[in-house]
């Protein structure tokens, strides 16, 4: 099967978060399963053609193409995905990409991904490649699935090409004023109180992706039925349940290639559940490059995420003076909201023998504390899948997580399985979005950590499970297959 996989972000080129992991290591297994897999991305002024061995296609030349009432002259540069056959397209449009970060603030922020868009079509023209599915990810190629079915229409290549709209986040929806229509020339038919691009006044992104897409799909189950309600549906839940029949759940996986303690290239000690003397050692080393104390009995706790409310920090401030009180140390790496970047600035100059923190990215520092730290806090308030969580368990780095999306379908809580006489769990979760649900749960895990027996079941029983891409990426096969069947 052939299929052109859109996405803002990929690892190793470009990452603001989870996005860029899952597409650039899915299309890797996509091919081990028979694909052929394109994969596009923006060529963003921070990525490195030397690099990463990028180099100017000729034959496809330049491509005129008009955003805004404007002709942009749009070129390619391509390379191969490193360890596999996936050739990656990087769409060059300096005036668009060049720019200080991935995504942007500027007033034309619509107008680079509607440019992205047009231009994996009309690449795919120019190489005369009809893929049998385009993979669209979040917002920004949200418009892609309606340029097929309506703007390029005319072009027989697309006659049998479907569709699949992944929702990695259906709280950032790309919404813009009006003047979209006229930017990206969509039919102004198309626009109308819950017509299929307006919402709330507004040109949505993410509701043209979900009315236009042949096939749904969010990157886990729980996440998919969680969005069918107001709750966590932000405002397109009405619309998710007419699409329920075509809406799926597909956990992501994780690449063990980048993620494992036993291979990662960044921590400096190597180890694998059976030896975890390494473990302890990156937890020295950790503590020593923040210059905190090192004592092996004092649980060390770590917190990686971008630093918004989304992520739970709400309930975590509240949750502070309680959380501080405890014998344990925290190291937290992230950037985001200032009120949360500057709690953090400060809780460190309080405290710096207890915390220490890294605002900014460093995914040198993300290994590290994967490898370094206890246990892993990410008390999201909505999480449609999340991933280092995932990676966690592999470093038998104890997860404590709230209920929610992904996270509930990955970490098991230990005291809910022990209960049952089953041995099985993976970390600790609660039920409530609430500082008091928070705290109990890192209590819960800070006592537990003094058991050695218990804790070291917890980490065996986390290290031993498998979410290589394997399963997901079957399933993935299984609905490009579904949503190829709607245009045959
Ligand atoms: P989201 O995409 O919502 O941010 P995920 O858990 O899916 O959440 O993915 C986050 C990814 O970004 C993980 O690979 C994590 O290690 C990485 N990450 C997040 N913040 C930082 C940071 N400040 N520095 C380095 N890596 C980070
Ligand atoms: C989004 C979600 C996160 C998910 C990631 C990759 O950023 O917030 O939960 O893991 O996409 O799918």
């Amino acid at each position: 099967m052939k299929i052109a996989f859109a996405a803002t972000e990929a690892v190793p080129y470009a990452k603001t978060g989870g996005l860029a992991d899952v597409a650039g290591s899915l299309p890797k297994e996509l091919e081990k399963f028979g694909c052929e897999v394109k994969l596009f991305i923006p060529k963003y002024s921070s990525i490195d053609e030397a690099e990463h061995k990028i180099h100017y296609n000729w034959d496809i030349g330049e491509m005129p193409i008009r955003v805004n009432g404007m002709i942009r002259s749009v070129h390619i540069h391509q390379s191969i995905l490193p360890d596999s056959n996936v050739e990656v397209n990087f769409v060059d449009c300096p005036h668009y990409f060049h720019r200080g970060s991935i995504y942007t603030n500027d007033k034309d922020e619509d107008e680079r991904f509607i440019l992205f868009s047009k231009a994996v079509i009309e690449t795919l023209q120019r190489m005369k490649w009809a893929p049998d599915v385009i993979h669209c990810n979040d917002w920004q190629t949200g418009l892609l699935p309606l340029f097929i079915k309506d703007n390029y229409s005319w072009d027989k290549l697309f006659d049998k090409t479907a569709t699949l709209f992944t929702i990695h986040n259906i709280g950032y929806q790309g919404r813009f004023t009006k003047s979209v229509l006229l930017s990206a020339e969509i039919r102004s038919e198309l626009f109308y109180p819950g017509g299929p691009v307006e919402h709330n006044g507004s040109v949505s992104f993410m509701k043209a992706g979900i009315v236009f897409a042949d096939i749904l799909n969010t990157v886990s189950n729980k996440y998919s039925h969680e969005i069918l309600k107001p709750d966590l549906g932000a405002g397109l839940d009405g619309l998710l349940r007419e699409r329920k029949p075509d809406l799926f759940g597909i956990l992501n996986g994780v690449d063990y290639t980048i993620w494992n303690p036993e291979t990662d290239k960044y921590i400096p000690y190597h180890y694998s559940k059976d030896d975890l003397s390494g473990k302890i050692k990156n937890k020295k080393y950790l503590l020593e490059h923040f210059q905190m104390p090192f004592d092996e009995n004092v649980p060390l706790i770590g917190i990686i995420s971008r630093m918004v409310a989304q992520k739970g920090f709400d309930i975590f401030e509240e949750a502070l003076g309680d959380l501080m009180n405890l014998n344990a140390q925290w190291i937290i790496l992230g950037s985001g909201d200032e009120h949360y970047e500057e709690l953090f600035r400060l809780l460190s100059l309080d405290i710096p023998q207890k915390v220490s923190s890294y605002i900014g990215y460093s995914n040198e520092l993300a290994h590290l504390i994967e490898a370094g730290a206890d246990m892993f806090l990410l008390p999201s308030r909505y999480e449609p899948c999340g991933l280092n969580q995932i990676y966690s368990l592999k470093y038998g780095t104890v997860p404590i997580v709230k209920k929610t999306g992904g996270l509930a379908d990955t970490v098991q809580d230990w005291d809910e399985w022990n209960h049952y006489g089953h041995d099985t769990g993976t970390g600790f979760s609660f039920e409530e979005h609430s500082a008091q649900a928070l705290y109990s749960s890192v209590l819960r895990a800070v006592n537990y950590f003094g058991d050695k027996s218990v804790w070291n079941k917890i980490q065996q029983n986390g290290m031993m499970k498998d979410y290589s891409w394997k399963k997901s990426a079957e399933k993935y096969v299984e609905l490009y297959r579904l949503a190829k069947s709607k245009r045959s």
